[in-house]
């Protein structure tokens, strides 16, 4: 039986090429390749500095100590993400302050985040404003930084879905002290593992590169830092990647337009809305909403026995084990975020699907709802 994957690189023989290079270069870490990605990242959106990272955990984790936080400090992030952008405040041993997400959008709700600052703020605790731009959608930006100005908190933005999203103009990451983007296999564009801490500021670029390199200060080691390092191989892939991002977003947003109208007449689902004038989401997951009583379970076997994988996105991160027995969290504290949880299902999708898989997916998706109402 053919299988349709949730996602795919898309590998053309550019990044074949610059691989190569590299590997005939000898510079298989550190080395001119990775400096011509940060530069070229940089430039691609307008930022004074890319520090290219094994991944978009470690920018996210370098992000929060750029961010100045330590033991018990607060963090105000969301429970509707993957679960790194949680996981990074407690590599710090801060706490996660989490505001619920806007039903719609599956961003933070930025009236209610800000209500939280204005309530923390005064304890002193309050340490930094995580947003994370849910696949793709990128939060309202404006009422939290208005808030976190206000008292002087840094902001630090989740793109790691986002690379490219725009709002009014502004691209995902450039409205903040810092941005975290991930290049994991099934993003919008790839470097197999790999991220990039993105900033203006040179204080968090400095302190972002010797992190990465273990504390490393010239000859000396002066903090304590960590192997975050991106080898020159992904580097390389990521120049290529970078270099067809608009051809990669592009092929992306067909996919989505395909799926978007054909299950526009499916019973039993909901596409997720469009976003507001202004926002250009870049398409990092096909995500539909099962209606309450279509049974999401016996969907996705229904899926897989026709060859079709597909995902729960996201489990709320609050209700995860750890996170129960850590800090108490139940069922209840986060509505909107648990019933996106609930009732969410991720499709596959990435820019080579084809019209005819596209159709398959969405006529086994139709059968079985049908199936259940019958
Ligand atoms: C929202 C979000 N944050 C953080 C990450 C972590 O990135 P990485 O897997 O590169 O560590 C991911 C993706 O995996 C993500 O989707």
């Amino acid at each position: 039986m053919k299988t349709i994957g949730l996602s795919a690189p898309d590998i053309t023989p550019e990044e074949h090429l610059l691989v190569d290079e590299v590997l005939r270069s000898g510079h298989l870490s550190f080395g001119p390749m990775m400096e011509t990605f940060e530069r070229e990242f940089a430039a691609r959106f307008g930022a004074r500095h890319a520090v290219a990272m094994s991944s978009g955990t470690a920018a996210l984790h370098v992000a929060m100590i750029a961010a100045g936080v330590h033991d018990n400090d607060l963090v105000i992030t969301t429970p509707f993400s993957f679960i790194a952008s949680a996981n990074s405040i407690l590599f710090e041993r801060g706490i996660p302050h989490f505001v619920d997400i806007d039903p719609e959008t599956l961003t933070i709700d930025p009236a209610a985040t800000a209500d939280a600052i204005e309530s923390l703020a005064p304890s002193g605790r309050l340490r930094a404003i995580l947003p994370v731009h849910v696949f793709g959608r990128m939060a309202e930006m404006e009422p939290i930084l208005k808030a976190a100005r206000r008292h002087g908190i840094a902001v630090i933005e989740d793109a790691c879905e986002a690379i490219g999203s725009q709002s009014d103009g502004v691209f995902a990451g450039r409205c903040s002290d810092a941005s975290a983007f991930g290049f994991y296999p099934n993003k919008q564009m790839t470097t197999g593992e790999g991220g990039v801490l993105m900033t203006d500021r040179d204080d968090y670029a400095a302190l972002a590169r010797s992190v990465r390199n273990q504390g490393r200060n010239g000859y000396e080691f002066d903090r304590l830092g960590f192997n975050y390092r991106m080898n020159s191989i992904s580097a390389a892939l990521g120049v290529a990647q970078l270099r067809r991002l608009d051809e990669l977003l592009t092929k992306r947003d067909a996919v989505a337009a395909r799926y978007d109208a054909i299950l526009a007449n499916v019973a039993g689902i909901r596409t997720l809305a469009a976003p507001r004038a202004g926002m250009r989401i870049s398409r990092f997951v096909y995500v539909v909403r099962l209606d309450p009583g279509v049974d999401r379970d016996l969907v996705m076997s229904a899926l897989a026995a026709r060859g079709i994988e597909s995902r729960v996105y996201f489990p709320a991160i609050h209700l995860q084990p750890f996170y129960r027995e850590r800090f108490g969290f139940t069922e209840g504290m986060f509505p909107n975020t648990e019933a996106a949880a609930a009732t969410l299902l991720a499709l596959p999708f990435h820019g080579n699907l084809s019209t005819e898989e596209i159709e398959y997916v969405c006529d086994s998706l139709a059968a079985e709802i049908v199936r259940q109402a019958a």
